[in-house]
């Protein structure tokens, strides 16, 4: 049976202390490792701190000229420059305003191959690993777009979309129907080989996920528990997600 580590939590007052905490993680790696490999997720947890990011970078100058990242997922079926593929998300709230340079961006292409999966895959050991990986939760406790009962083994894969997902995200669609059914994600075991992980959640919506993180369960029915496999694991959350019992985790 595989180790169970503890999980670190860092609780933020709200959701703008927790983006400024997150950023300040990321940007104290890029410090000290300029040409650090940083995993990034899209969503709306994450773009309070792509904002402190930029903030940063205006003000302080930290440069990303030799920063490579690799995103976590991206729908099937959309261009690059749809305005709800993560390609064009991760432009328009990141890349646009940091000095990162194009060819060391990387976001899956959004093609249903089996070679697209496994260039991703081989892409990441290619350029060393990821050094810091940023993830979200889903309400299920998705991490990427691994659905529950996705093998903790599983490596970059095309997944097809629960419907509790694509009703969470139609509301950035002109309606569900337009919500892609497939996506291409990192797989489980690919999130679990990133050196260090941070895990954001944020707001009350989040907090039974919190919850579940925390207790005792390691199951495939909720993939967030398979970070207890893992020995570097923050999670950062704030007032409203933290509703978690401590207790019912020690
Ligand atoms: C996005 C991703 C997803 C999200 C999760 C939470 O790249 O991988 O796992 O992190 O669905 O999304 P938000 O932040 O919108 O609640």
């Amino acid at each position: 049976m595989k180790e169970r580590n503890k999980l670190k939590i860092i609780t933020a007052e709200n959701y703008m202390h927790l983006s400024e905490l997150v950023a300040q993680i990321i940007i104290k790696k890029v410090h000290e490792k300029p040409n650090a490999v940083i995993g990034l997720a899209t969503g709306s947890t994450p773009i309070g701190m792509y904002q402190q990011l930029i903030k940063d970078y205006l003000k302080n100058g930290t440069s990303y000229e030799h920063i490579k990242t690799v995103n976590l997922d991206e729908y099937v079926g959309l261009s690059e420059n749809h305005p709800q593929s993560y390609r064009y998300y991760m432009d328009y709230q990141l890349f646009k305003h940091i000095n990162i340079k194009n060819e060391n961006i990387f976001i899956p292409n959004g093609k249903n191959s089996l070679e697209a999966c496994e260039s991703y895959e081989k892409n990441i050991q290619h350029i060393g690993g990821v050094d810091l990986q940023i993830l979200g939760i889903g309400h299920n406790g998705h991490i990427g777009f691994n659905e529950p009962n996705t093998p903790f083994s599983s490596r970059t894969h095309i997944v097809e979309l629960a419907d509790s997902t694509r009703q969470a995200n139609a509301r950035f669609f002109e309606g569900i129907e337009e919500v892609p059914k497939h996506a291409i994600t990192m797989g489980i075991e690919t999130i679990l080989q990133s050196k260090q992980i941070i895990l954001l959640a944020s707001g009350i919506s989040k907090s039974d996920a919190v919850n579940r993180l925390f207790s005792k369960e390691i199951n495939e029915n909720f993939p967030a528990s398979a970070l207890h496999h893992h020995s570097d694991v923050t999670v950062v959350v704030d007032k409203e997600a933290a509703n978690y019992s401590p207790l019912s985790y020690e």
